[in-house]
């Protein structure tokens, strides 16, 4: 069977991983086209994969009509432009990355695109619902097995020692809520099947100084209520110094499931006069690996005809939806009821 012709568009940070992952991991995809402003990334990849087209101007290769789809990981403010003009130049199928918009008018901008297009797939790039631990957390979740769900509690810690890469990257995420805790929230949804309607936070400045300057905090706590009745308490850091920890607890009346207690980076433990040490996780890449892989792999076989299985345009508008309530519950530490 002829494989899915792809094309991509941002070569950065994550970018680069996916153009791996699908030219290296995914059997069914071909990687036909890149698209990077950086003259560098693109002679790299392209030196290194020789896709047979290589743009600057996203634009011509969104009009290149040998792609089944595109995949966009530039950075997050220009996903909003890029979807919309994905879809007046007429692909078919659309992966883009988190968060979906900046603003919920962005994300309405894209959604009236989308409608009366030929864009068939719409992908949000939520890989975390690709980790095996968390779809065995939701299944037993949606068994019963917690009983009545009480409490989602989830820790989301980047490692220590980025303040000049926080400091280039800020101005550009939406700041440390909405950019890193969408996962959090789109997986808490996911798990609970329910949304958030109340939030309530606070956080600060705790490590990079150079963050107030620009707005924008490195350690926060937030407090929810879903639907359903059930709690949430997020937790992020951008400065957590013993490396990479994403962690998640459900409590409910009857039982209790926990995901990544420990973010050991291997199965190795140490034993010596200091006690017992094992290594962990020292950037988030590693940690979801498998995901990033598995996201991609379910895009394709969407396109050529599986169910969507991933998060699409409404999961995408709720996170954006919540991140905004929560940024202003954390700016303000007040109520916000959506
Ligand atoms: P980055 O800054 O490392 O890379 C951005 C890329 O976009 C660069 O290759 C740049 O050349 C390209 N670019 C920007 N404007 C462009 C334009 N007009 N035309 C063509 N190329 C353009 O960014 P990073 O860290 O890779 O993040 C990219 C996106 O991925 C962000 O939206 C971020 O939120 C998301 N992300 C998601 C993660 C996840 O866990 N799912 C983890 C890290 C990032």
């Amino acid at each position: 069977m002829a494989k899915v012709k792809l094309g991509i568009v941002g070569l950065g940070r994550l970018g680069r991983n996916h153009a791996a992952n699908i030219h290296y991991h995914i059997p069914n995809a071909e990687l036909i086209a890149i698209c990077s402003v950086v003259q560098a990334e693109l002679d790299e990849v392209a030196g290194e994969m020789h896709p047979p087209y290589t743009y600057t101007d996203y634009r011509e290769m969104f009009q290149n009509k040998e792609l089944d789809g595109v995949v966009i990981a530039t950075n997050s403010q220009s996903h909003c432009d890029m979807a919309i003009e994905a879809a007046r130049l007429g692909v078919k199928n659309i992966y883009i990355e988190k968060p979906l918009g900046m603003t919920l008018d962005e994300v309405n901008r894209i959604r009236d695109a989308l409608q009366g297009s030929e864009v068939k797939v719409f992908q949000v790039g939520y890989n975390r619902r690709f980790d095996k631990s968390y779809q065995a957390m939701k299944k037993k979740v949606e068994e019963g097995y917690i009983g009545k769900p009480v409490l989602i509690k989830m820790i989301n810690r980047d490692p220590a020692g980025v303040e000049e890469f926080l400091l280039k990257f800020s101005p550009t995420s939406g700041g440390l809520v909405f950019d890193m805790l969408t996962h959090d929230y789109d997986i808490a949804r996911w798990v609970l099947g329910t949304d958030a309607t109340t939030v309530y936070g606070m956080g600060g400045v705790y490590a990079y100084e150079g963050l107030a300057a620009l707005g924008d905090i490195d350690n926060c706590g937030i407090l929810c209520r879903f639907g359903n009745g059930a709690m949430g308490w997020f937790e992020a850091t951008r400065n957590c110094p013993y490396g990479y920890h994403s962690e998640t607890e459900i409590f409910g009346t009857e039982g209790c499931i926990r995901v990544c207690v420990t973010p050991t980076n291997d199965r190795v433990v140490y034993f010596d006069k200091s006690g017992v040490n094992q290594s962990t996780v020292q950037w988030f890449y590693e940690y979801w690996e498998p995901t990033f892989t598995a996201e991609i792999q379910s895009f394709v076989d969407t396109i050529i005809g599986a169910p969507q299985v991933a998060a699409g345009l409404m999961d995408g508008y709720k996170a954006v939806e919540w991140a905004l309530a929560a940024k202003k519950a954390v700016d303000e530490e007040i109520t916000v009821h959506l």
